[in-house]
Parts: C-alpha cells; sequence; structure tokens
C-alpha cells in the first residue's frame, strides 16, 4: 500500500472486539426490524446491490429526485432509529468531540453484492470525516483519489475494523469490489454489514 501518511485516511484494525462487534450486530439486527434495509434505485433507475438502511436524524436516500438525505425511511415513513451508543462514542473519539454525527448508513452485501467507486458528497459540512465500521465478511475495499482517473489501492476490511476518511482522503474515490464470503462466521446466514457516521446536515 503505498497511500500517503499526509491523506488523512486512517484504518484501525480490529479496532472492535469479538464482544463489540457481537453487541452491536445485536443492536444493529434489532434496529433494522423496524427500519428494514431495501435496494434503492439509482437517479437512472437501476436497483442498487447493496441493501441499506440508516439510523439517525438523517438517512441516505436515492431514487430517481436524486441523492439526498431524509428524516424518514423511505418504505415505511418512519423516523429512523436511535445510532447505537458505541458508534457515538467512537466518532467523539476519533472524528470529532464536539459536534456528534447525524446520520449512520448500513450497508448489507450479499456475496454478489458490490460499491462502485464514488466519493462521499451528499453531506453540506465536508471537513467532517467519514468514519466506517465493518462487520461480518471481509470487503475487498478500494481507495483511490480525488480525481477519479487517480490509481487505485485495494486493501482487506475485516470484522471489527474501523477506518476514517478524513483530511483530504475525505475527497477520496472509493468502493467495494467484492466481499470474501465465508469469511466470518459473525452474521447468521453470512455477508457484510458496514456503519459509516457522518455529519450531514449543517453543524450550526
Ligand atoms: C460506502 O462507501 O458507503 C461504503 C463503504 C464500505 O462498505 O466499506
Ligand atoms: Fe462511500
Amino acid at each position: 500500500m503505498s497511500l500517503s501518511t499526509t491523506s488523512g485516511f486512517r484504518l484501525l484494525p480490529g479496532r472492535l472486539s469479538r464482544e463489540q462487534q457481537q453487541a452491536l450486530l445485536d443492536e444493529v439486527l434489532a434496529k433494522t426490524k423496524d427500519a428494514p434495509f431495501v435496494h434503492q434505485t439509482t437517479p437512472g433507475g437501476k436497483p442498487m446491490s447493496v441493501a441499506m438502511t440508516s439510523f439517525g436524524d438523517l438517512g441516505w436516500t436515492s431514487d430517481a429526485k436524486g441523492y439526498r438525505y431524509e428524516p424518514a425511511h423511505p418504505a415505511t415513513g418512519r423516523a429512523w432509529p436511535a445510532m447505537p451508543a458505541i458508534l457515538i462514542e467512537l466518532w467523539a473519539e476519533l472524528a470529532d468531540p464536539e459536534v456528534p454525527p447525524d446520520a449512520c448508513l448500513i450497508n448489507f452485501y450479499n456475496a454478489d453484492a458490490k460499491m462502485g467507486l464514488h466519493q462521499d458528497k451528499d453531506e453540506a459540512d465536508l471537513r467532517f470525516p467519514v468514519l466506517s465500521v465493518s462487520l461480518g465478511d471481509t470487503a475487498l475495499f478500494r481507495l483511490g483519489g480525488p480525481r477519479r482517473g487517480d490509481p487505485t489501492a485495494s486493501m482487506k476490511l475485516t470484522s471489527g475494523d474501523v477506518c476514517l476518511l478524513a483530511g483530504a482522503s475525505r475527497m477520496f474515490h472509493h468502493g467495494v469490489d467484492r466481499i470474501l464470503p465465508g469469511s466470518s462466521q459473525l452474521i447468521p446466514g453470512g455477508g457484510r454489514i458496514n456503519l459509516t457516521l457522518r455529519r450531514a446536515a449543517p453543524s450550526s
């Protein structure tokens, strides 16, 4: 890996213990009963292979009208469930001690799911980082640079890993080429859950 140490990208392998991973997974699965994973469609009308939901004040939504943050789940119309406390604590420790996250996107990847190279740019204030937590099967994560054609590096994100797109890396292109099915026993039935904490609304 030849990522510049000045990029602001941080990978904290195994930041969550097996017990913390299990407790977070249990909380996520309980909360997604009220806010189920859905395959949203791109503005171009294609269903995404990743199933998504959100926690917090705002959730990420995609449909024919475009990408945006909304205060309610697109299928149920209900407010998103509250964010798990452990995630708010991680954000305070690693991202910003004063301004809490207001959105937590939750992606579920089955054996066939992937996420194309993109930038996270639907948030109002891009000075706040994106903090990512991985649970379950290992992902082959790809990280590029600020421009679409920049060279990319591939790395594994395994269950319990936390990473931060902060500083310059906040605007780096990134995606998930695929997951490695069967690489973790954490999630019943297999698959991967990725949680990303963000500050979506203006902070003042
Ligand atoms: C994302 O870019 O929204 C998700 C990245 C991941 O699943 O690790
Ligand atoms: Fe992203």
